[in-house]
């Protein structure tokens, strides 16, 4: 099947942040999307590898920063290449704390929000945490980065944890 057809359907860019005591630790996500309206909830996958997926069950809390078309490649690398396991990430990057004491990214984003754990489900390789939305807020009026603008204009491309990772094998042949 060519996997061009899963290029079709697009996405935001994401920062999804949370903190277990001390730990504060984030990663970058496509996979975030509105559910229902009434109450406001979220839905976002998450790779049981990554380190903050364990956070998330732990600590109940979680934000969701919208990242900026402008938010250029550090941003995504530190939290995107990186795991919170071996690195300190919430070092060296604009963020602040809600009053429930979530860590929230407001360097290069356009809005943050904040979700409460409703429920999470096993879907293989990653966790769907369901969110119930608590508060947030605009940070900028500038445009949000689209999935379609990182891979066309940064040139970049989805990690093996990313719930829409493809092979360099299948990029290559299906000229990706
Ligand atoms: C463009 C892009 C999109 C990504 N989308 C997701 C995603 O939706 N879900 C996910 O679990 N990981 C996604 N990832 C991978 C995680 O951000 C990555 O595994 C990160 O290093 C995990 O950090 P942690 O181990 O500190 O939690 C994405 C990465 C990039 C660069």
């Amino acid at each position: 099947m060519n996997p061009k057809i899963l290029h079709t359907v697009n996405y935001g860019l994401f920062v999804v942040s949370t903190r277990l005591n001390e730990k504060k630790n984030g990663y970058i996500a496509n996979t975030v999307m509105q559910l229902t309206a009434n109450p406001v909830k979220f839905g976002v996958s998450c790779n049981k590898d990554n380190f903050t997926a364990g956070l998330i069950l732990q600590n109940k809390k979680f934000s969701v920063s919208v990242l900026a078309k402008s938010c250029g490649r550090p941003i995504i690398s530190k939290f995107g290449y990186k795991s919170g396991s071996k690195v300190e990430k919430f070092v060296d990057v604009q963020y602040f704390e809600t009053e429930n004491g979530t860590p929230v990214v407001t360097e290069k984003c356009v809005a943050w929000m904040e979700f409460e754990l409703d429920e999470h489900y096993d879907v293989g390789s990653h966790y769907l945490f369901i969110g119930k939305l608590l508060n947030g807020d605009i940070l900028s009026d500038e445009e949000p980065l689209t999935y379609s603008y990182y891979l066309d204009e940064y040139k970049g491309v989805a990690p093996k944890n990313a719930p829409t990772y493809i092979s360099k094998e299948l990029r290559k042949k299906y000229k990706l």
